[in-house]
């Protein structure tokens, strides 16, 4: 399963200029930062990465999970490389400058290819704040390569600024503690719409009845609105967070501290549930969730999709919910159903609403696409 954002990236103009402009250099001198893999690269280059799915390209390289606070692996490199993925959004672009830019020795250069009509100015703009200086090198189908070196004029404090931003997310669904959020997560400056229409349907609904929930599971967990929400609904359950964003997942664990429920959070930093073994954390919620909630990633290719959703009713109790929200259910209800789940739509404004229950005897049908 690839990370999104990175698909096909070998392809991009972008990339193409990048991989040119540091052909020559020693690997071990260049620092990728959150760019992907780049065409021709010789093995030795030090790659940071956001998610935990973009280790299966990164052969070659040395991964440096993306982490809260300051984690940079070095800071005498040659070159560092951007290339920015705009989902992710401007302050996450001039995150990784920042982080770029901290990371080079004197002299050093980074490197940023960007179209020009995709906030190429706005990103040279930040080079400027952080180096001092920077020069258009290179230019190809709208592309700009943006360069910078490292002298003088770097501002330490420019760099801190933009490697500390974060946000406080505050909605009267999440009760009176904000979450904290920062560059690089889904939905990090407002409640997603989707996550508030589930939760408010939830918060409408008896969801379970007088029964309360032991074991919760948030899959796709981002920072944890949802599975947070639910360690505050029911005070003695426990919740196992899987994510596959490292800032993300860090995000959850911080989160569940400042709402004192720490301690009944585990979280798991993983390319969708994993087939723990005995003994494990997770292994032991395994087979025991009694409420799964799930907005899920609906941008990913069909097959990561089902690959993400379909193991879920191995981790359900037989007749136990997994709720989900979607803009459309068509995909997500055909996954489901092939699964032999039980489904209930509920249509919402602006999302569909899905409940689905596996009833006992079902957990060996296949989980392959529909
Ligand atoms: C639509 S967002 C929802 C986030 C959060 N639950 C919320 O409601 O705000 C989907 C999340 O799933 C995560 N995700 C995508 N693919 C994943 C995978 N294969 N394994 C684990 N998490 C994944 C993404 O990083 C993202 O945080």
């Amino acid at each position: 399963m690839s990370a999104e954002g990175l698909q096909d990236s070998a392809a991009d103009p972008g990339v193409r200029l990048l991989a040119a402009a540091v052909r020559d250099l020693d690997p071990h001198d260049l620092l990728l930062v959150h760019s992907g893999p780049l065409p021709g690269l010789r093995p030795g280059a030090t790659r940071l990465i956001l998610d935990v799915r973009e280790r299966e390209d990164a052969a070659g390289t040395t991964c440096v999970p993306a982490s809260r606070g300051p984690a940079l692996p070095r800071d005498d490199f040659a070159a560092a490389v951007v290339w920015p993925r705009a989902h992710l959004g401007k302050d996450f672009s001039e995150v990784c400058l920042a982080l770029g830019a901290a990371a080079l020795r004197p002299g050093g250069r980074l490197y940023c290819a960007v179209r020009k009509a995709k906030g190429g100015p706005s990103l040279a703009r930040a080079m400027t704040e952080l180096c001092g200086v920077v020069e258009v090198q290179e230019r190809d189908s709208g592309y700009f390569l943006y360069v910078s070196e490292k002298t003088a004029s770097y501002s330490a404090e420019a760099a801190r600024a933009r490697l500390t931003r974060e946000y406080e997310i505050a909605d009267p669904l999440l009760g009176p503690v904000p979450l904290l959020a920062a560059p690089g997560v889904f939905c990090r400056k407002h409640l997603d719409d989707g996550t508030r229409a589930l939760l408010a349907e939830l918060e409408a609904l008896d969801v379970l009845g007088d029964r309360s929930p032991r074991q919760i599971l948030d899959l796709g967990a981002g920072i944890g609105p949802l599975g947070l929400w639910a360690t505050r609904r029911w005070p003695d359950a426990r919740l196992v967070a899987v994510e596959s964003n490292y800032l993300a997942a860090a995000l959850v664990a911080e989160n569940a501290a400042r709402l004192g429920c720490g301690p009944r959070v585990e979280v798991l930093v993983a390319d969708g549930l994993p087939a723990s073994g005995p003994g494990t954390g997770t292994g032991s919620a395994r087979g025991r969730v009694d409420l799964a909630l799930v907005n899920p990633p609906t941008h990913a290719e069909p097959e990561a999709f089902a690959r993400l959703v379909a193991p879920l009713r191995h981790w359900l109790r037989p007749g136990a919910p997994a709720w989900f929200v979607v803009n459309r259910a068509g995909r997500l209800a055909q996954v489901l159903a092939h699964t032999g789940a039980e489904l209930d739509l509920r249509e919402v404004p602006g999302f569909t609403l899905v409940r689905a229950t596996w009833p006992q005897g079902h957990a060996n049908m296949s989980e392959k696409p529909a």
